[in-house]
């Protein structure tokens, strides 16, 4: 095989109450990806359709992830004497809160693993993709890659050592996600935050981080709900989001079971149980930024239980 076209999807991290550690990934938004084996060593970005980014390896989240991996490879394995060049057809704008640079960091470290044989599984590429991450946010974050390239839901145990736990999603949970159209910097989304957090907030968010993985695993949608809820980031993050209370109080209204920040926003999503209310939701929230005049993308998906995967 000298060359593979990929799907890379979009996700939603935190999910509320999991800052930093949990993220879903979804199933029909998305990016697509072109990763060719080459005689001339190194890695190369030849193409970026829909999206201006740079195509300098060292400056391109997937030309960094790449670069990461193939020194780890040649470090472990053996060196190698070709390279690689990558495609990249965005669909997932940056700077929208549902992991556009996860969708190519993990693109480009998944389809050169496919390329090399497989050397690593899904699991141990997290740890490259991040270096994106790191590239596009200052901060390597994996509560995007890792459903990227695991998909369903993923936690984030610990970070050093790096520990990711995947989740099964119950079958009839949906995500409704709509993106106000402005661009919100992960770092400057980042900036906002405090750096240290009381213990009353501490202690309902492990409560509730603690609830929705015991309602993933029991597949009960009332606690999945309840525990949809965040203390300590979501107040500092939302006022910079066109109309958040009153798209999560629509998306509340009209049968979500909980609604928060998608990422670092501005995309805002609410989960909830069948594909009939993810779509009233999404009416109902289209037509609050109908009203306000505000540009908007909106998705209706169910949990991709598959991450990246081969077209
Ligand atoms: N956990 C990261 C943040 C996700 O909220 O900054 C960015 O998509």
């Amino acid at each position: 095989m000298t060359q593979i076209k990929l799907f890379c999807p979009a996700t939603i991290a935190n999910l509320s109450c999991g800052f930093d550690v949990l993220g879903l990934c979804l199933d029909n938004a998305g990016d697509e990806m072109i990763v060719r084996k080459t005689e001339q060593k190194g890695v190369r970005i030849t193409k970026i359709v829909g999206a201006d980014l740079p195509m300098e390896t060292e400056k391109n989240v997937s030309g960094v992830a790449a670069l990461a991996m193939l020194e780890a490879y040649e470090s472990h394995f053996n060196t190698i004497d070709f390279g690689f060049e990558i495609e990249i057809y965005k669909n997932i704008k940056a700077g929208s809160g549902i992991g556009s640079s996860a969708a190519s960091s993990a693109g480009a470290v998944f389809g050169i693993n496919e390329l090399l044989g497989q050397p690593y599984s899904r699991k141990d590429l997290v740890q490259f993709a991040m270096q994106g991450e790191k590239l596009a946010s200052g901060n390597a974050h994996a509560d995007n890659v890792a459903p990227a390239l695991l998909g369903g839901f993923t936690l984030v145990r610990s970070y050093a050592p790096l520990d990711i736990i995947r989740i099964d999603s119950p079958e009839e949970l949906f995500a409704t996600v709509v993106h106000p159209q402005i661009e919100l910097k992960t770092s400057d989304a980042r900036s906002v935050l405090k750096q240290t957090v009381s213990l009353k907030s501490a202690i309902m968010q492990w409560g509730n981080v603690g609830g929705l993985i015991a309602g993933l695993y029991t597949k009960d949608y009332d606690l999945i709900g309840r525990s949809l809820h965040d203390e300590i980031v979501e107040p500092l993050r939302s006022v910079l989001i066109p109309g958040f209370d009153l798209i999560k109080q629509t998306a509340l209204e009209n049968g979500a079971l909980g609604s928060g920040i998608s990422g670092s926003g501005p995309s805002i999503f609410a989960l909830s149980r069948g594909k009939n209310t993810a779509d009233q939701i999404a009416k109902a929230i289209s037509e609050v930024y109908e009203k306000m005049n505000l540009p908007y993308e909106i998705h209706v998906s169910k949990i991709n239980p598959d991450g990246v995967r081969v077209l």
